[in-house]
């Protein structure tokens, strides 16, 4: 078994370190000859493709939260509206769908039941199907037109990691894709983002070298009852997914919002001593989230909060706030969620080994839920 785990304590760690791996991966062989973007198994036509007016993309858990990080991206890049919807939610709530609605599912193990039925009933209503999926030959993709695999290969810890980061590169490659096949404003510019895509995969090697401080926050944090996660726009749902590993993992009270939200509600919570993540957009973000997410890091430190901030390389704005600064690398903002993620990652599954906990499979939860 331990070599299984290629010499890491636990799968978790893994493939944690994989991540590069799967991002590169998940990259290879998606443009052809003349520099456009290809998927796999298309029974969709790029006529239809072309037509489609409404995006909706299923998913549950980690693969969701993938979906809402799409969302942004999608939106920005071709101007087509994108929701995001837990499957299980979806199905059963008398959705609205057509032959110009594409439902693209997202699921690690293709065998996710809420998902499935998800998919089954969007071609009942006419839709077009696209499984973002990482299991060749599982149920999902059968069950779907067209598909498009992310290359992490065999998943075993419970907990998402490597999956995670794939969904989200395929979905960008997605998003990059239709907007050069249906040659809108951005259409020009899909090939300069796929150039900084291809860069991740150092990026996140690099900032995989240096998590020694997230790990031993994470040790010094064992005792700790309730961990707040802040992010604002594609940080959001990393905020959401930071807070998910850590319930999964180490059992603890976590909650991810939304920046904006923290004066409309949350900010009750914080009192002295209370933890909280902050996931701070690029200094180059639109609309000034990027000073916006300061102050609320400056708000909240004021309340006692203690501030541990996920900040891009030479953001000096942060630091008179944090109590603690994770640099990750600097990427344009709508691909910055690839590399964020990753110390929210590392400090779960320490605090998880920290507490005593069997990182790779967390009680009560299955790898993949195969019953609705
Ligand atoms: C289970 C797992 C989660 C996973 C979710 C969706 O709940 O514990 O880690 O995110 O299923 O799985 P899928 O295989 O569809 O991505």
């Amino acid at each position: 078994a331990a070599a299984e785990k290629g010499g890491y304590a636990t799968f978790m760690e893994k493939e944690i370190h994989e991540q590069p791996h799967a991002v590169g991966d998940t990259l290879l062989g998606r443009t052809d000859i003349e520099g456009r973007l290809v998927l796999d198994d298309m029974s969709i036509t790029e006529d239809q493709l072309k037509d489609v007016d409404r995006i909706i993309i299923v998913a549950c858990g980690t693969a969701a939260y993938a979906g809402m990080v799409a969302k942004y991206a999608i939106e920005h890049w071709t101007r087509i509206p994108v929701e995001v919807s837990l499957a299980h939610e979806f199905r059963y709530s008398d959705p609205i769908a057509s032959e110009r609605t594409l439902v693209v599912s997202i699921s690690q193990s293709g065998e996710t039941m809420d998902t499935l039925m998800a998919v089954k009933h969007a071609r009942e209503l006419g839709a077009l199907t696209l499984s973002i999926c990482n299991t060749h030959g599982s149920t999902i993709p059968r069950e779907s037109d067209a598909v498009l695999y992310t290359h992490a290969g065999p998943e075993i810890a419970v907990a998402s990691t490597k999956a995670f980061l794939a969904q989200i590169t395929a979905c960008y490659v997605l998003g990059l894709y239709l907007a050069q096949l249906r040659g809108g404003t951005f259409a020009d510019d899909a090939q300069s983002v796929m150039k900084e895509l291809h860069e991740i995969p150092a990026k996140l090697e690099e900032l995989l070298g240096r998590m020694d401080r997230v790990k031993e926050i994470a040790r010094f944090m064992a005792d700790t009852r309730s961990v707040l996660f802040l992010g604002r726009n594609v940080g959001y749902p990393v905020a959401m997914e930071g807070a998910l590993k850590l319930k999964e993992l180490a059992y603890i009270h976590a909650e991810g919002f939304a920046a904006g939200e923290l004066k409309h509600g949350p900010i009750a919570l914080i009192d002295a001593g209370q933890p909280v993540f902050i996931v701070v957009p690029g200094p180059g973000t639109p609309h000034e989230l990027h000073k916006k997410v300061v102050s609320n890091i400056q708000e909240i430190r004021a309340r006692g909060a203690r501030t541990i901030v996920v900040a891009e390389d030479g953001d000096e704005d942060v630091v008179p706030f944090a109590d603690e600064v994770i640099r990750v690398p600097a990427t344009s903002p709508l691909l910055a969620p690839l590399l964020t993620v990753v110390p929210l990652q590392v400090f779960a599954l320490h605090l998880s080994s920290a507490k005593g906990l069997d990182v790779d499979q967390p009680r009560n939860l299955a790898k993949s839920v195969t019953v609705e």
